[in-house]
């Protein structure tokens, strides 16, 4: 009896290949791979520099409870002399400082500290021009992205202690002195340091 269905040896092989030649044919995919390829070696080089054969770096006092205006975020962009990283997600604030090595300056996400990365995380695109200088209301993106905006802003309240609002221009901060945190995180804070 003939065989003419090759083993499964052939058969993977021949999956691989047909899989290869789609993936390196088109150069869109070409450039998506060089992205992500760019990307993995990025985060495991921040991951080497983070490994614990240093003492850890004292952690920084919680920062008080306040909103910000676009401008007064771009002061958190880790350059200070503290190193603080704030990043904005669809109208909140987080203190991501822990997460420098993605946020820090040189890591993969670096261009998102002190900025509102909504429009570049709903859009998945680490474009400068995702940035921007004005309060940016997201009123042109679709519901997908709206979604995506959403389950970010979802995976930040996890991971981040959330500090306040991203002001829209002309709203006034909101006086946080003797209030419990309300609307975007139920994690306690500890008592407040003053800072100066
Ligand atoms: C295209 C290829 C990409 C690859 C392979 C990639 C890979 C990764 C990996 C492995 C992590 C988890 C690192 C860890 O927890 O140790 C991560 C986290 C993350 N990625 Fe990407 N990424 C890619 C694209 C993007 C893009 C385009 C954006 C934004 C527009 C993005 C934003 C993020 C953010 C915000 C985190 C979370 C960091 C945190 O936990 O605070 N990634 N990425």
């Amino acid at each position: 009896m003939a065989d003419d269905t090759g083993s499964p040896d052939e058969a993977g092989r021949g999956f691989l290949s047909k899989m290869a030649s789609e993936l390196f044919t088109s150069p869109l995919n070409i450039a998506l791979l060089g992205i992500c390829g760019f990307l993995i070696y990025k985060i495991l080089a921040s991951r080497r520099r983070a490994e614990p054969s240093e003492p850890k770096e004292p952690e920084l006092p919680p920062l008080k409870k306040q909103d910000f205006t676009q401008e007064q975020l771009r002061e958190y962009d880790g350059k200070g002399k503290d190193g603080r990283i704030l990043i904005a997600v669809n109208g909140k604030v987080f203190d991501v400082t822990k997460g420098k090595r993605f946020y820090g300056p040189g890591g993969p996400y670096g261009l998102f500290s002190g900025r509102d990365a909504s429009r570049a995380l709903a859009t998945f695109s680490l474009n400068e021009d995702s940035l921007r200088d004005e309060y940016d209301d997201l009123s042109d993106l679709n519901s997908m992205q709206m979604e995506s905006v959403r389950e970010w802003e979802m995976q930040f309240t996890e991971k981040y202690v959330y500090i306040g609002k991203l002001l829209k221009p002309g709203e006034q901060p909101a006086d946080y002195t003797d209030t419990e945190d309300e609307g975007g995180d139920d994690k306690k804070q500890p008592a407040q340091k003053k800072e100066d």
